[in-house]
C-alpha cells in the first residue's frame, strides 16, 4: 500500500525528468534544411506538422509538439539519436508499424529531427 502511494507521487516527478533531458541533449543538423526535407520526402502525407505547407496528413499522429513528447511512436524515448533511428528505419524498432522506411540519409535526418526539436 506505501508502495503505491510512493509511485503516485513520484511519477509526476520522473515524468519531469524525463523532458529536462531531452532538452540537455542538442538536436544536430539545420532545422531550416529539415523543413524543406519534411515536405520534399512527403512527410506531411501522413502527419499533421506544424510550420510545414500542407502537411494534415491523418494515418500517423500529428507531429505538433513533438519536442515534448516523452516516449517516440509509444516505444522509444524521445531523443535526438532515437528521432533519427525512427525516422532512418521504423520498421527496425516496431516491424508492424504502418511507417513506411521513406530511404531518409543520415545526414537528412539530422536535418528533420532538428527542425522536428523546434516545434515544443
Ligand atoms: C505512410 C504514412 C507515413 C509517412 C509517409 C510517414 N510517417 Fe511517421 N508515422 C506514421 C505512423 C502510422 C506513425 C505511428 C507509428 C506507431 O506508433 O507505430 C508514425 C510515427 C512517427 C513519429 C513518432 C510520432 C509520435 O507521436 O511518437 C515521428 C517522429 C514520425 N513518424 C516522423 C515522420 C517523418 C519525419 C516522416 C517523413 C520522413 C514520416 N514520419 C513519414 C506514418 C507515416
Amino acid at each position: 500500500m506505501t508502495a503505491k502511494y510512493l509511485f503516485i507521487l513520484l511519477s509526476p516527478l520522473l515524468l519531469a525528468t524525463g523532458c529536462s533531458k531531452d532538452e540537455a541533449e542538442p538536436p544536430p543538423g539545420d532545422p531550416a534544411k529539415g523543413k524543406a526535407l519534411i515536405r520534399d520526402y512527403g512527410c506531411g502525407s501522413c502527419h499533421a506538422i506544424p510550420g510545414i505547407p500542407g502537411a494534415d496528413g491523418r494515418t500517423g499522429p500529428s507531429l505538433e509538439r513533438i519536442a515534448r513528447r516523452v516516449y517516440l511512436a509509444g516505444v522509444l524515448p524521445n531523443t535526438p539519436s532515437d528521432m533519427m533511428r525512427w525516422i532512418r528505419a521504423p520498421e527496425a524498432i516496431d516491424p508492424r508499424t504502418a511507417m513506411p522506411n521513406m530511404g531518409v540519409s543520415e545526414s537528412d535526418a539530422h536535418d528533420i529531427t532538428a527542425y522536428l526539436y523546434t516545434l515544443k
